[in-house]
This record gives structure tokens, C-alpha cells and sequence, in this order.
């Protein structure tokens, strides 16, 4: 795992926690209205992939019993992990993209309205991704997926100073560049290729001469309002369009889309897909379903977009009418480290990997609330262009006095909590009922994330080691317990505020 240079480790921050007074009049505590509903409370569990889908794409009794847990800890809203939009084999990703996908969501929507007590609001994070491979043995990329040309053959006799290979016959160019050196090959290849041979082919937005990316505008909007859709269909309160990380989407809104039709270059060009796929999925699910997006305040990689450029795409998004702004940073594949033979390359590798899930090996700033000031930014630029979008910040934040103090400097309206969720589920209600010093506190080290690259099922180091006897279920492997043991404070103090959304806690879903 990437660190900063220099890093050193960083001790958790000294914890004080709210009696239950205190956090019946805290910010956190209070309620928000986010387009048409209302969160009981300004906390937010974002987007985590816990890798325990079916090969289908389905949700499975491990994928239900996975965020029934998280909402017994009733945060405010919790976001469904990202979930593909087509209807296309993608591994053990969950997958939205057909109809045959709706019971199995209706039966998470139902597992979580019972356990938060219809308490957290459900949306599902919807995404596009671009093909990847993983990286070829050299043999296997020059014999089957090299194109030989012209440029090859005379940068390959100028290389060795041999003038017959400029006659040479495809097979021995591909033979001689097999069991050629590095040096050699990097004086042969074209940059593009360089990077498939050593990192695996991946395709981008900027990748026009494929005719499947040049149609992504007309592709998409579509695919995106469908699955929208479908979340709407299966109960959901609304979706996240993720425009985040090392996406598709996010590939058009970053500063490295090339594309010349009028959906790179300019920061409004960038943004035209997102908006229109934002336009395609409004008009689809109407303006009583929550519709917001994920994305970057900072892409952390050369050339890449900057929080100019964010601030800009924020207050488009707002402008648009979008419901939410999440906003994160980094985690691109740009800067990604490179993986071994056999293996793809994964976007959290690299700088920008650990600046979107931040350690506490860490420079002077250190990992805790590391990216506020890029959800602040973007909430200033957005409120003054006269909306009141409310804005998502992620990235280290735990504490409850470190929660207040960002919704007290209105460097974001919301807080989310990802890592320390995982680690203890419950942190939401220990908190609110003034138990929270049974806390159990996130080390920010990235077992968790270390899983997750290896697409193993996310679990987390304090609470997945079972005893013997432990009933609960256990990962694949058998060696971990897949759910973190439950928490039961008096039943008294687990008495709800009111409900601010009582009439949707008997919903059905909607179609
Ligand atoms: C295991 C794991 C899976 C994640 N999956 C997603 C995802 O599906 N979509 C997303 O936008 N972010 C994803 N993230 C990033 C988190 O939502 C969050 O932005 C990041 O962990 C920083 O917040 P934290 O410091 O509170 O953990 C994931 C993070 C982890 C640890
Ligand atoms: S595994 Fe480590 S970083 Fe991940 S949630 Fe648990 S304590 Fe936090």
C-alpha cells in the first residue's frame, strides 16, 4: 500500500463522547431534508463493495445479512455498495441492469427498513465501468494481442541497428520483441502499448476509435435512467449516480478526457454526459426519488482534474437539480501500482488510492477528516450560485466532535462514515444514546481495503476472528466471521426520536 513519503504512523485522536442531551442537541443528531426526503439524522454510511454477491451479479442471504447489520446501527442514509447498470457478466459484483435482479434487491430493502426501524433512508450507488485485463505474460501479449506496424519494424532496426527488419514477416518481429530485454521493448512500443504490456490493457473515455466508447454518450443515459428504474422499483429511497474514482463516468468529467465530439476538453464539455445522464435518469424516476452523485473534489494524479475543476462540476450538478452532492477523491487508476502477472491493476494502489482511504501512516495532516476542505470548497461554490444542495464529506471521520465541528463550520452537511462503520456498525446509536464509549474505534490501517482489493469479502480486523464455537457465518475461506457481533444497550435508551419519515416506513415498493 501506498504511503506518503516520510510517513509516520499517527495515534488515534484522543475521543470525547456526547451524553445522550448532548446528542439530542447536536447537528449530527438533527435532522436534514435531502431532495424529497428527510434523514433522521446527518450521518451517512457511503458506498462499500463488500464482495459477497453471487458470480450472477444477485444478491445472496450473505449480501442481506451484510447492510441488515449496518442498518441495525441506524445511521442516517446508507448507500448500497456499487452495483453494475448492464446486464453484462461482471464477477461478483452486484448488478442492476435486469429485471431478474428485483427480488433479491427488494429483499435488502426490506432487511434494512426492519432493522433500522424504517429509520435509514436506502439509496444504491449506480455504476459504468470500462473493460480491463489483467497483465499478460510478455509471450502472451506479443504473440496474441500486439498489432504489428510499419513504426515497430523501424524502430526495431534503428534499435538494433539491423536494416532487415524492415522486411521482417510479422511472426519474427512478435518472436524477437517475446525474448527482447526491457530496455528494447520500451524503445519498440508506443506508450499505449507499453501500458498494456505492463499493467494490462484498459480502456478509457478518450478511447474514440472503439466504436463501443464513442457511443458511451448515446449508451448510457439509458442504461443509467433504467436501472434508476429498477432501485425505484425494488424500494429504494433513491440512487447515487457514481461519478467517482476510476469509473466511467468519472473518466468524463476528468481532466484527461481527450475526447474531440464535444464530450471532453472544456470543463462544460466534461460535464455534458453526466448532466445528460443525470437529465435521462430524472426524467425517468420523477422528482419524488432521490437522485444525487459521487464525486471528485481532487483526482490526485498528473494532469488530472483539480478542485477548480470540482467547484465547477458541483455547481453544474446543483444547478441540474441533483439532490446530493457526495463528494470524494482519488482512487484512479492512473497512478495505480503495477500488478503481478496474472492480476489487473486495482485504482487503490497508488497516491490517489490512499488519499481516498487515507491511513494512519501518514504525513503531518494525517488521515483524520484529510478531505474536508474539498467538500467545503465545493459547498461554497455551490451555495454561492444560490443552491442549496446538500454536500457529502468522507474521508477519516469517526468522532463525534470532529462530526460537529465540520457541520458547525458548514464544510459539509452531512458526514460519512465508511471505515469506522465497518468496524463498528453500531457507532450511530452507541453515540446517540450516549454509550459511546463502547465505540469500537476504526484503526485506519486498510485490512478491510487489502480484502477488497483482493475481492475477498470485506471484513474487519477487530471483530471477524471467531471463537470456535461461533455459530455466525464464516468467509469462504472459513477463517472469518462475516458479521460483527450485535450490541445491546438497554432496551429504554433504544427508543426512537420520531420518525421524520413515518409514512414511507411502510412503503411498498414502489413500481
Ligand atoms: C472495502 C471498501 C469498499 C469501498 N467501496 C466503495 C464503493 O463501492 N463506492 C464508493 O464510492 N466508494 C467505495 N469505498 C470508499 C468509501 O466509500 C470511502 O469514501 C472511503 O473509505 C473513505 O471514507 P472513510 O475514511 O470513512 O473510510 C470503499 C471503501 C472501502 C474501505
Ligand atoms: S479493518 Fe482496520 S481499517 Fe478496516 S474498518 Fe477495521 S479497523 Fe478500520
Amino acid at each position: 500500500m501506498w504511503r506518503p513519503p516520510g510517513a509516520r504512523k499517527h495515534g488515534l485522536p484522543q475521543a470525547t463522547w456526547p451524553t445522550a442531551e448532548e446528542a439530542a442537541g447536536s447537528a449530527l443528531f438533527a435532522p436534514i431534508r435531502v431532495g424529497p426526503m428527510v434523514l433522521a439524522q446527518r450521518t451517512w454510511v457511503p458506498a462499500m463493495v463488500p464482495w459477497r454477491a453471487s458470480e450472477d451479479g444477485e444478491v445472496t442471504d450473505h449480501v442481506v445479512d451484510w447492510y441488515r447489520r449496518l442498518a441495525q446501527g441506524r445511521p442516517g442514509a446508507l448507500v448500497v455498495e456499487a452495483t453494475g447498470i448492464r446486464d453484462v457478466p461482471s464477477g461478483p459484483l452486484l448488478r442492476i441492469g435486469a429485471d431478474r435482479f428485483l427480488p433479491g434487491l427488494r429483499r435488502l430493502v426490506a432487511a434494512v427498513r426492519e432493522a433500522s426501524g424504517g429509520r435509514t433512508r436506502l439509496l444504491i450507488q449506480l455504476i459504468d465501468f470500462l473493460a480491463i485485463r489483467r497483465r499478460p505474460l510478455p509471450e502472451k501479449f506479443f504473440y496474441r494481442f500486439f498489432a504489428v506496424d510499419e513504426g515497430h519494424r523501424e524502430r526495431l532496426a534503428e534499435a538494433l541497428d539491423e536494416p532487415a527488419w524492415l522486411q521482417a514477416p510479422e511472426a519474427a518481429v512478435r518472436a524477437r520483441l517475446a525474448i527482447a530485454d526491457p530496455d528494447l521493448v520500451g524503445r519498440v512500443l508506443q506508450v499505449r502499448e507499453l501500458r498494456d504490456l505492463n499493467y494490462g490493457y484498459r480502456e478509457t473515455v478518450s478511447d474514440t476509435h472503439l466504436p463501443h466508447i464513442a457511443e458511451l454518450p448515446q449508451v448510457l443515459p439509458p442504461l443509467f435512467a433504467a436501472a434508476a428504474v429498477r432501485a425505484r422499483a425494488a424500494g429504494f429511497d433513491g440512487v447515487e449516480l457514481h461519478y467517482a474514482h476510476a469509473y466511467t463516468m468519472a473518466g468524463f468529467l476528468s481532466r484527461l478526457n481527450q475526447r474531440g465530439d464535444g464530450y471532453g476538453g472544456s470543463p462544460q464539455a466534461r460535464q455534458r454526459l453526466p448532466l445528460e445522464v443525470y437529465r435521462a435518469v430524472r426524467g425517468a424516476v420523477g422528482r419524488d426519488f432521490v437522485v444525487g452523485c459521487r464525486f471528485l473534489g481532487d483526482e490526485v494524479v498528473d494532469a488530472g482534474s483539480r478542485i477548480d475543476d470540482a467547484t465547477c462540476h458541483g455547481v453544474a450538478f446543483a444547478q441540474a437539480g441533483m439532490d446530493f452532492l457526495s463528494v470524494s477523491k482519488g482512487g484512479k487508476f492512473e497512478d495505480a501500482r503495477q500488478p503481478k502477472v496474472g492480476q489487473a491493476a486495482y485504482p487503490y494502489t497508488g497516491r490517489s488510492g490512499y488519499e481516498c482511504m487515507p491511513t494512519v501512516y501518514s504525513d503531518p495532516t494525517g488521515p483524520f477528516g484529510r478531505n474536508v476542505h474539498l467538500s467545503a470548497a465545493v459547498r461554497r461554490a455551490v451555495r454561492a450560485n444560490g443552491c442549496d444542495t446538500p454536500v457529502v464529506a468522507a474521508g477519516g471521520i469517526h468522532l463525534f466532535r470532529q462530526a460537529e465541528s465540520i457541520l458547525g463550520a458548514g464544510h459539509a452537511d452531512i458526514v460519512a462514515l465508511a471505515r469506522q462503520a465497518l468496524a463498528d456498525p453500531d457507532w450511530f446509536e452507541k453515540v446517540r444514546t450516549g454509550h459511546g464509549a463502547e465505540v469500537r474505534r476504526c484503526h485506519y490501517t486498510n485490512y478491510c481495503e487489502a480484502l477488497d482489493q483482493q475481492h475477498r469479502e470485506v471484513t474487519c480486523q477487530l471483530w471477524d476472528k471467531p471463537d470456535p464455537d461461533d455459530p455466525s457465518p464464516r468467509s469462504r475461506d472459513g477463517r472469518r466471521r462475516l458479521i460483527p457481533p450485535p450490541w445491546r444497550p438497554e432496551v429504554a435508551d433504544r427508543q426512537p426520536v420520531a420518525d421524520p419519515n413515518p409514512a414511507s416506513d411502510a412503503d411498498p415498493p414502489r413500481e
